[in-house]
């Protein structure tokens, strides 16, 4: 969540901290694990370490520490940028990837597993200390550190990156108050970002990350998905495959509609509470799950977030409601004892289940967004001084280099239009 009274900014040029460098050469193998799974990065990275296309540019990203994240870091580094990276969650950091990009690959880092909210935006505040030409983002928080407490710093920026779907509407809305003081890429609204990256990756991480934390049967269970946008649907669709009976909550028409031609339940929350097993929340909205749900639920339900911010299950209800709360029954699960006897078992503090208690995306999916995100960086860097401060979209030739490059690495060829082919499709004279 973001702060109103962040804390004092930390000495320019403070050194990483991260949780223990002793981690730092299995950190270095997950991130080459990571990378085999990343053709297209890893090309770009080739190109960008001849080319050195973004020589002398500063970048400032508050990531998911991640080795997906690290790859990204080294292609831009390979690059010839200066980079600093710090997390952009407090729960989603790998401490063992954290220490390797220190220790084995020399890239300033500010992330701990766990780490207070305190913590947390010094971090934010050191990784800017490096007076950033781009920043780079997963929830704005970043940025919006930037607008408020570093407001001498902005003269100096050129543009920005956005990851996530509930950081870009911060930015529009910032942009619609005249707030926003850069241009921002919205990475998460190419193509190559959100069809695979909210859909396959959220789906199947999420599923991952709920499994880990319970060891659930979903075979026959009943799971309840709060929001059918692109993570919603990857995730019902996903637990469908694990044999589940899925019920959909929603509030968009639209997504709704398209959720029962799709073949499941749809109710509001007030009727799917009673049913469900298992709750996941991917909604990027506040209080989904909420006092009236929570008396309503069956006694050992689960409930887990996948949506960007720990706000979209009300656990300050909840807690109050409570009349004991056992801290960490397993890895990653509290249980909530309510007055009448039933248990309720929150999933890793209600912040992003899938970075939290697995490892977040596949890399074979953040193989595009990051790539996405990399080409992002060097176009960013040939438009300085020519954007204005709002959120752009990310220019078509990205995606189409992205999409081809991908196709390529998976051995997939596709056909190609004939010139009459192109020639009608681009006219309106032929009719029956
Ligand atoms: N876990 C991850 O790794 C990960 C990855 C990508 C995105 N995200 C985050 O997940 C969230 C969803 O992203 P998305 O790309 O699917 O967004 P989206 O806009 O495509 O979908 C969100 C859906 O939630 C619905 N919704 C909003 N309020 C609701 C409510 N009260 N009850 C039920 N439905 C409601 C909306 O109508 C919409 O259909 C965002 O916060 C995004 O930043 C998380």
């Amino acid at each position: 969540m973001p702060t109103k009274t962040a804390p004092k900014p930390a000495k320019t040029g403070t050194d990483s901290d991260v949780t223990d460098l002793g981690l730092a050469k299995q950190g270095r193998q997950k991130i080459e694990w990571a990378e085999k799974q990343m053709p297209v990065l890893r090309a770009i990275r080739a190109r960008f370490e001849k080319e050195k296309a973004l020589k002398g540019v500063r970048v400032a990203a508050c990531l998911h520490v991640t080795s997906e994240t690290a790859n990204l870091m080294r292609t831009l580094l390979a690059g010839g940028a200066e980079v600093t990276l710090c997390a952009s969650n407090p729960l989603s950091t790998q401490d063992d990837t954290a220490a390797g990009l220190v220790g084995e690959y020399g890239i300033r880092t500010y992330a701990r597993r766990g780490e207070d909210k305190e913590t947390y935006y010094r971090h934010i505040h050191q990784a800017l200390d490096l007076k950033p030409h781009l920043t780079l983002d997963d929830g704005a928080d970043l940025l919006s550190v930037l607008h408020t407490d570093r407001k001498d710093l902005l003269k100096g920026v050129w543009g920005g990156m956005e990851e996530t779907t509930t950081g870009i509407q911060r930015l529009r809305a910032m942009a619609a108050d005249g707030a926003l003081k850069y241009p921002v890429l919205a990475v998460n609204d190419a193509q190559t970002k959100f069809l695979f990256d909210n859909r396959y990756g959220t789906g199947q991480s999420t599923v991952d990350g709920i499994i880990r934390a319970t060891n659930f049967l979903f075979a026959g269970r009943t799971i309840v998905t709060a929001g059918y946008g692109w993570c919603g649907r990857g995730f019902a669709n996903r637990a469908r495959g694990l044999g589940a009976r899925v019920v959909v909550t929603e509030v968009n028409s639209i997504k709704a509609l398209e959720a029962a031609m799709d073949g499941f339940e749809v109710m509001p929350m007030r009727k799917a509470a009673a049913l469900g097993d298992v709750f996941c929340t991917l909604t990027g909205d506040i209080n989904v799950l909420a006092k009236e749900h929570f008396a309503l639920l069956k006694d050992g339900a689960i409930i887990a977030n996948s949506g960007h911010f720990n706000v979209e299950i009300d656990l300050t209800t909840l807690e109050k409601l409570a009349v004991e709360v056992k801290r960490q029954v397993r890895p990653n699960v509290d249980e909530f004892r309510m007055k009448d006897g039933r248990s309720i078992f929150v999933l890793a503090e209600g912040r992003l289940v899938n970075l939290a208690a697995a490892e977040g995306h596949p890399a074979a999916v953040m193989d595009m967004s990051f790539a996405t995100q990399a080409l992002g960086t060097e176009y960013m860097t040939k438009q300085q001084g020519k954007l204005s401060p709002k959120v752009h979209d990310v220019p078509v030739e990205v995606e189409d280099f992205v999409s081809r490059l991908k196709l390529e690495s998976m051995g997939i060829e596709i056909d190609v239009l004939t010139p009459e082919q192109k020639k009608y499709i681009t006219s309106w004279q032929e009719g029956t």
